[in-house]
């Protein structure tokens, strides 16, 4: 089964004019078919940042990083260059995972500790993906617009984090 998934090609595009709770439903039911069945982490980080830049407007960067022995280290994404490492407590990704709770900043410059990978960067959404309670990674995306996520952006991403805790 594996070796034929392998080959298949994936052909997903979200409608348009979607509400953002039926695009995000749309995102994650790709994000569940391309990732079930596939044991490989990097293979599915790297499927899922290719989702998340190809369905969500807006961005310049969308992607993980990973908790490798007590801090966070770069992982599959989509946008220019990122810092490697963030230790655990800096940086909204460093927050997230610390507190293992979303954060959502409208306003990067106005977050305390704020890393900059992307002078481009103006709003941040950052999920925890939490295993047995603790961070096993971040979804990080950031946006060129201020304030571009909400309260239905964080939702959404909530439940493909939730989805990713078992297939990565
Ligand atoms: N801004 C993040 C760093 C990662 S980049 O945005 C890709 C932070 O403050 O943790």
């Amino acid at each position: 089964m594996l070796s034929i998934r392998s080959n298949k090609m994936h052909d997903f595009a979200p409608q348009p004019m979607l509400s953002k709770p039926a695009l995000y439903a749309e995102l994650n039911a790709a994000a569940d078919a391309i990732t079930a069945g596939e044991p490989d982490a990097v293979a599915n980080m790297a499927n899922v940042a290719a989702l998340l830049w190809q369905f969500l407007p807006r961005l310049n960067w969308a992607g993980f990083y990973r908790m490798v022995v007590g801090e966070l280290v770069l992982g599959p994404f989509c946008g220019k260059p990122a810092c490697v490492r963030i230790p655990l407590g800096q940086g909204v990704c460093g927050t997230a995972a610390a507190a293992g709770a979303t954060q959502i900043v409208p306003d990067v410059h106005a977050f305390p500790g704020h890393i900059a990978c992307d002078a481009a960067s103006r709003s941040e959404l950052v999920v925890p993906i939490l295993r047995e309670g603790a961070a096993i990674a971040v979804i990080d995306l950031d946006s060129p617009e201020p304030a571009r996520f909400d309260g239905e952006d964080a939702a959404g991403i909530e439940a493909l984090a939730a989805l990713l805790s078992t297939r990565l």
